[in-house]
């Protein structure tokens, strides 16, 4: 979490800094700082807050012909968010300033040794601990930035992306990386620094991104020195051509980054299986796949890892690869798998999902399953990032940049991927017919103007988030391929309106929350024509006896569920495993409205970031 962002070079370094912190506001948002420096003074400003609230209080203030300058927006794990716990730190002598994103774990003993060398501490942060030790071991052993920054990070235990300067050194910024994704932007005489390239994508297209363990000296009007953290070997970096677009990470008219990504499904569906489905060819190339096809035919079975709307993708996908390739799957919260000493052989194979590619706890887990011997396969969306990185072999969803803080089109894209995969192996299996494989193939190639469909309930869902806005619990059930739909629907809700959700499997609702249901409660119902129709309509019933108010998914066209709910909502009909494809359109509308109707944050819901680098 936290977004940070640096520039040295020939331009004013404050509005390419606050501009990029507002790209990089999804990775946290509690409070922001900057600092400037123009070779005499340094002009350092924080605040609790958005960064808008820091460009507000800067507006009248900044002067400054300041060519150097590095920001931060935060996420707080140490220290509450205000303005003192935000970042940048000054050491204790006022000559160094850093931004960190990521958290020293042993910042308590090193702190304990710092106070008796006689530091003081202003702020409740491990960067303010990390700063100091970097300042102690320069005046120790009388080192440059750069060497004191490489012995002081030798000396923590945890994870980093930081940037740092020194007042007496005005041509130099100094940052390294474990853990936390850091890329540098390569311009004519000008370098970036951020957390990913979106702050900088209209001044360059070269970028370093920086691996674990390496750092860098950027040095003005001259070069960058990449070394390894650990021992003395320079690192020739790969500098690498960006395929971003400033288009893509802008609202293009939306109001919001979120209904801009729910907008965009349709290409995004069709760019991820773009040259991957051939139907005509009655073919699925994945290369990923392809090249490890012995291991994906002799795995006992398939463990998925994820966290959040990736791990509700990996239960559709546990449905997809059971019925259609017939391989056992388990799906496992990344956070719980790293840490219960899970059984894990050479036999399996693990598919790690994640938009962001940096979830810390889905990282761990891969780690761990590699330990163990087994091959792990990423399905990431940020190309090039830590998990894309770690894993052994993997396939990219090309969904483009999400940056709304509640991922949409991140999820349907991993739910066409994991589809992809799964019809690949269910034809090396034997598990489909020809006729089926086909037939599954067309139908996916129809799911962008089928979505496309499905967003036209635009209208009518905006009319039933208005009715149900205020209620304070919401329902939501489904079955089969849908109840993982389920979940990420009342996810979705919870995450930007505040409003209690919760999903459930239609069939147990009468275990438990049955329980909650009366006049108040409004239930959203997942009931398409395909699957357990016919049950879910007698779950329907059941909610209707017992006054609850019904919200139905259902197929085009349908008559017995239109009888007993409240409002139905139609999305196009299609083979079952697709339909969450479909479904989730409107539970997403939904969501959407009823937080914007509640004058929430849609884009940047409190206490949530996009990028959850730690555990
Ligand atoms: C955070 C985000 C969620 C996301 C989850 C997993 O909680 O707010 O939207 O689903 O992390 O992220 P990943 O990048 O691994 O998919």
């Amino acid at each position: 979490m936290c977004g940070i962002v640096g520039y040295i070079g020939h331009r004013e370094a404050y509005p390419i800094v606050i501009k990029g912190l507002q790209r990089l506001e999804y990775r946290g948002y509690d409070s922001a700082g900057i600092a400037l420096y123009d070779g005499n003074n340094i002009k350092l400003s924080k605040t609790k807050g958005k960064v808008s609230d820091l460009k507000e209080r800067l507006e009248n203030e900044i002067a400054t012909d300041g060519t150097l300058g590095i920001g931060h927006t935060r996420w707080a794990t140490h220290g509450v968010p205000n303005d003192v716990n935000s970042h940048p730190h000054y050491s204790n002598s006022g000559d160094l300033v850093i931004i960190h994103n990521g958290i020293i774990e042993n910042y308590d003993s090193l702190k304990k040794e710092l106070i008796k060398r006689g530091y003081t501490f202003k702020s409740d942060t491990d960067t303010e601990v990390l700063v100091n030790l970097i300042e102690d071991v320069k005046k120790n052993e009388n080192i440059k930035l750069g060497k004191a920054v490489q012995v002081a990070l030798n000396q923590v235990i945890g994870a980093y992306a930081i940037a740092v300067f020194d007042k007496n050194k005005p041509n130099e910024i100094v940052v390294a990386k474990l853990g936390s994704p850091l890329a540098i932007g390569i311009g004519e005489d000008e370098f970036f620094i951020a957390s990913d390239a979106s702050p900088f994508i209209e001044f360059t297209k070269n970028a370093i991104y920086l691996e674990d363990e390496e750092m860098a000296i950027i040095r003005r009007n001259k070069d960058i020195k990449v070394r390894k953290i650990k021992g003395d070997a320079i690192v020739d970096p790969y500098i690498q051509e960006l395929q971003l677009n400033l288009e893509q990470i802008e609202k293009g008219g939306y109001d919001h980054f979120m209904l801009k990504e729910i907008h965009e499904q349709p290409d995004a569906i069709f760019d991820t299986f773009r040259g991957r489905l051939l139907s005509n060819e009655a073919m699925v190339k994945l290369a990923g796949v392809e090249d490890n096809m012995k291991k994906f035919l002799a795995a006992d079975r398939i463990i998925v890892v994820a966290c959040g709307t990736s791990w509700h993708a990996g239960l559709v996908s546990e449905y997809i690869f059971e019925d259609l390739a017939r391989i056992p799957v388990e799906v496992e919260y990344a956070s719980e798998f790293r840490y219960r000493n899970p059984v894990i052989t050479e036999k399996d194979v693990v598919i790690a999902i994640s938009q962001s590619g940096e979830t810390a706890d889905t990282l761990a887990a891969i780690k761990l399953a590699k330990s163990k011997g087994a091959f792990v396969f990423g399905v990431c969306n940020v190309v090039g990032s830590s998990i894309a990185r770690e894993t052994d072999a993997g396939a990219y969803t090309h969904a483009g940049p999400e940056i709304g803080v509640a991922s949409t089109k991140a999820f349907t894209t991993q739910i066409t991927v994991l589809t992809l995969m799964a019809l690949r192996l269910a034809r090396a299996k034997g598990t489909i017919s020809s006729s089926e494989f086909r037939h599954h193939l067309i139908e996916l190639e129809t799911i962008p103007s089928k979505v496309e469909k499905a967003l036209k309930s635009d209208a009518y869902v905006q009319t039933v988030a208005d009715i149900y806005k205020d209620a304070t619990n919401f329902l939501y059930l489904g079955r089969g391929f849908n109840f993982p739909v389920a979940l990420e629907g009342a996810l979705k809700l919870k995450e930007i309106s505040y409003i209690h959700a919760e999903g459930y499997p239609a069939a147990e609702m009468k275990h438990g929350p049955i329980a909650l249901i009366d006049e108040q409660m409004p239930v959203v119902v997942i009931a398409t024509k395909k699957g357990h129709y016919e049950k879910v309509v007698s779950n329907i019933q059941e909610i209707k006896s017992r006054k609850g108010k019904i919200i139905g998914i259902v197929t085009e066209g349908d008559k017995s569920v239109k009888e007993l709910a409240d409002h139905v909502i139609e999305v196009p009909e299609t083979i079952e495993c697709l339909t969450p494809l479909l479904t989730t359109i409107p539970l997403q509308l939904l969501s959407y409205h009823i937080a914007v109707m509640l004058d929430k944050n849609v884009d940047q819901p409190r206490n949530l970031a996009k990028s959850v680098t730690v555990e």
